[in-house]
């Protein structure tokens, strides 16, 4: 049965989804759940001993709620100060990985590697739900190597559960450890999604988002007849405009969907702020190259951002330069 009020997020995705990237997601939709990259334990624990503070890792503009924090570690002490410190600047959510698959990741001990320590992982999140008042949620697969049954991923499940943690957001497809690139293991494994949905029906009072491929609106709403939301990643970030269609479509049918040179216009305050920072251009542009993937003018937008916004001194003039250009097509 369709969720009254489903849920839907932009998957957190390192170097991807940082703080640029949210607002102007967020521009896009109002209600969407976003996520930041993940963050490690040891770098906000390390920033706090150098700094004293974690602005640089963990800071973020009012506009971006709802916004879930990502943490990968495996430590149950030092997941919990971070979920606090998560709390403390104001986060609506705080999530774990165990999902990522990288080496770097594993030599950590944490990530999609942690899919094999059921125990360990209901231990970091009965640590960190012990020390905060918002949600602790889990981002998973459906398994990992030979562990990919779905008993195993059920019994996980089960004991993160016991733990408190209510929601999930399973990518369904499993990981391989050993011999496919992070890139290779969200395109190789099959999806499963009737693994997603069977974990839905043997657990209805848990909270379970789908992730994993979905592309189009109609897949949006077939997958929405049998989970609680769902997490979207590359074509968010390839095609963000689809984003724009999130408030009418699922929230509230009076939602206005913004045009393109409408959104374009209303992010040009928050770059003139942050380049008056010191920001550089291409920081903030880099994320929205996709805007107008599919329309006749997509790769003059494209082309003249990525050709010119790396500049020295490059300014709004620049988007604003684009901004006509595509324009007049
Ligand atoms: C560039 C990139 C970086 C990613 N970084 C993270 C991350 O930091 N944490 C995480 O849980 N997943 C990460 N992922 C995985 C996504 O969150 C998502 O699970 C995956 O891309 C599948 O969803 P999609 O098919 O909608 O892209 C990343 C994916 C990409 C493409």
């Amino acid at each position: 049965m369709k969720p009254v009020t489903p849920i839907f997020s932009v998957a957190p995705m390192l170097d991807w989804t940082d703080r640029h990237c949210r607002y102007f997601h967020r521009l896009l939709t109002k209600h969407s759940l976003l996520y930041t990259e993940m963050i490690t334990t040891q770098a906000i624990l390390r920033s706090s001993k150098r700094d004293g503070y974690h602005d640089y890792l963990l800071a973020y503009s009012p506009q971006e709620h709802p916004i879930a924090l990502q943490l990968g570690g495996s430590s149950p002490k030092e997941l919990a100060e971070c979920a606090l410190i998560a709390q403390s600047y104001g986060y609506d959510q705080v999530n774990l990985n165990v999902g990522c698959p990288s080496d770097r990741v594993q030599a950590g001990r944490f990530g999609a590697c942690l899919m094999a320590e059921p125990d360990l992982v209901a231990e970091c999140v009965a640590a960190m739900q012990a020390k905060v008042t918002i949600p602790v949620t889990v981002k998973t697969r459906i398994g990992i190597d030979q562990q990919d049954s779905y008993e195993h991923l059920a019994n996980f499940v089960r004991m993160v559960a016991l733990a408190g943690c209510e929601s999930f957001i399973i990518h369904a497809r499993k990981a391989w450890l050993k011999g496919l690139s992070p890139k290779e293991n969200r395109e190789i494994p099959p999806l499963r999604y009737e693994v997603v949905k069977r974990l839905k029906q043997d657990f209805p009072k848990l909270t379970i988002i789908l992730n994993g491929g979905i592309k189009t609106w109609t897949e949006i709403e077939q997958h929405l007849q049998y989970v609680d939301g769902v997490m979207l990643g590359r074509e968010a970030y390839a095609n963000p405009y689809i984003l724009a269609f999130v408030d009418q479509n699922l929230y509230d049918s009076a939602a206005l969907v913004a045009s393109r040179a409408q959104l374009v216009e209303q992010l040009l305050p928050y770059i003139e702020r942050e380049l008056a920072q010191g920001q550089l251009l291409t920081r903030i542009t880099r994320h929205i190259l996709g805007l107008f993937q599919g329309q006749p003018n997509a790769r003059q937008w494209r082309c003249y951002l990525s050709e010119n916004a790396h500049k020295p001194k490059a300014g709004i003039e620049i988007v604003k330069a684009a901004l006509a250009k595509v324009k007049q097509i």
